[in-house]
């Protein structure tokens, strides 16, 4: 149900300068989602009346991913005024001025952190009827995070950021994660009077702690059981670990879910990937995008799949695919190209040293040695010879090659397309087809041998 008393603020205006990429931070990718995308699904698990998104780096780019992931979603542009108060301000000015309700705010580069821990903040919060809550961490290494102050009593007192913070402060391991509640009331009296007097001479949202503190209103830094759930991204070390932290969660779910996995150290799946029970997957396997594995399927080792389907039993094998359907009990690999549109039927076989792109290849079918099937249809039962070739491009557009059912080509054969050959036909080693082949028929394209008798004698005396 909404909680039309809950507003959620996502940060994501910033550039991400640490990251040194031309990419916005918070489109960078962890488990195949981008860090915004991870956090708007956390977002949207709150059930809040109001969700506002902040942009302004890239703010095209960044509000695109904001409408994949959260539809609908409010998008705000920050001004050239920086800093996350200056943020939050432009959100809050954006929720109905008659909002009276708590206000959530998160970090877009804070993706780990999950719905059930907001929601313990938020339940503290009110049952503190405090001004502000945050949330804290308790880390071993404390470089570049707020650090939370306190006084005597353990009371919160204000936030200093790292930057800012004296050699006393920065001793201090306790840490801001840029997670908050907030009543819409105390920022709306707070957000205009920030100041910039700061290392970055930014508006900083932390300040408005210290502000609440000096009025006495009731505030309370409430720290997370594990400090990894808040860990924010800036860059590409921080990237890589959280990318393993979540890998390995992610493993271990579907181990849990009866997923054989030989090796979860280098094995990778994405969060949009599906397998189900006794799925096996080897060593230095990628399990990318929206994949999907059905019972039994064996993958690996050494092999990425992009956006594929997976029949039941099917054996993939040292094989990169994208986009590709491969069909119950069919086997693919080892070494196996497969290209955006290439469907493998049941039982059919993609072997060794083979691309293949746009290529439809029906159920019994086989092309298991040294090919490049492209823009090509290829009928039930049919076996290509070693090295067959479809010659799709004439260097200005591409062409189909249909090959019908129960056909028998030769090693060596190149299919010059566009062309056809009819059911049951045998083709000969060696030839180019350049004409269509009709069903039943055998066609041969190389000129017959010629032996030369006795050619060493003469030539090695
Ligand atoms: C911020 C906090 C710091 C905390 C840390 C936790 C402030 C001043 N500091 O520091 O106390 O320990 O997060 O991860 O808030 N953003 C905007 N507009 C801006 C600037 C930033 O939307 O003008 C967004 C960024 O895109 C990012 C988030 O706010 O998603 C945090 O900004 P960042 O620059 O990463 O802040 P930190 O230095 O990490
Ligand atoms: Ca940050």
């Amino acid at each position: 149900m909404t909680d039309s008393h809950l507003a959620i603020v996502v940060l994501a205006a910033g550039q991400g300068t640490r990251m040194k990429s031309s990419r916005p931070k918070v489109l960078h990718e962890l488990a195949g989602v981008p860090l915004l995308g991870h956090v708007l699904a956390t977002a949207r698990e709150l059930s809040a009346a109001h969700v506002v998104t902040v942009v302004r780096h890239e703010r095209d780019v960044v509000a695109a991913a904001v409408e994949e992931f959260l539809p609908g979603a409010v998008v705000v542009d920050q001004d050239e005024i920086p800093g996350t108060g200056r943020a939050v301000q432009v959100a809050v000015d954006a929720l109905p001025g008659d909002f009276e309700g708590d206000v959530v705010v998160v970090s877009g580069d804070v993706p780990l952190l999950d719905a059930a821990t907001i929601t313990g903040l938020l339940e503290a919060h009110r049952r503190a009827t405090a001004a502000a809550t945050l949330l804290s961490a308790i880390v071993d290494d404390a470089t570049g995070y707020g650090r939370v102050v306190r006084d005597a009593e353990g009371a919160l007192t204000r936030i200093v950021e790292h930057r800012d913070a004296s050699d006393d402060e920065r001793a201090i391991r306790e840490v801001n994660s840029g997670t908050y509640v907030f009543t819409a009331a105390a920022l709306r009296a707070r957000l205009p009077q920030l100041g910039s007097n700061n290392d970055q001479g930014e508006r900083y949202l932390t300040d408005v702690i210290g502000m609440l503190r000096t009025d006495d209103e009731p505030i309370e830094a409430v720290p997370v059981g594990d400090a990894w759930l808040v860990e924010g991204i800036n860059d590409r070390v921080q990237l890589s670990r959280a990318a393993a932290r979540l890998n390995a969660m992610i493993v271990r779910g579907w181990q849990l879910a009866g997923v054989t996995v030989h090796d979860p150290e280098t094995t990778w799946i994405d969060m949009r990937a599906t397998l189900a029970e006794d799925v096996e997957l080897l060593p230095n396997t990628h399990i990318a995008g929206a994949t999907t594995i059905e019972r039994g399927a064996r993958i690996g080792p050494d092999t990425t799949l992009l956006d594929c389907e997976v029949g039941a039993d099917a054996v993939v094998k040292r094989a990169d695919a994208t986009l590709a359907v491969i069909g119950p009990a069919a086997t693919v690999g080892p070494f196996a190209y497969l290209r955006p549109g290439t469907e493998l039927g049941e039982g059919g076989k993609i072997g060794t040293y083979v691309e293949t792109k746009n290529a439809k290849i029906a159920a019994g079918a086989k092309v298991p040695h040294l090919s490049y099937i492209g823009d090509a249809t290829i009928g039930e039962g049919t076996n290509i010879g070693a090295g067959g070739i479809t010659a799709n491009y004439d260097g200005v557009n591409k062409h189909p090659t249909t090959i019908g059912a129960h056909v028998h080509t030769g090693v060596h054969n190149a299919f010059v397309a566009p062309v056809t050959i009819g059911d049951g036909a045998t083709i000969g080693a060696g030839a180019v087809v350049r004409k269509d082949v009709p069903p039943n028929a055998l066609a041969l394209s190389v000129a017959p041998q010629r032996n030369v008798e006795d050619w060493a004698a003469g030539k090695h005396r």
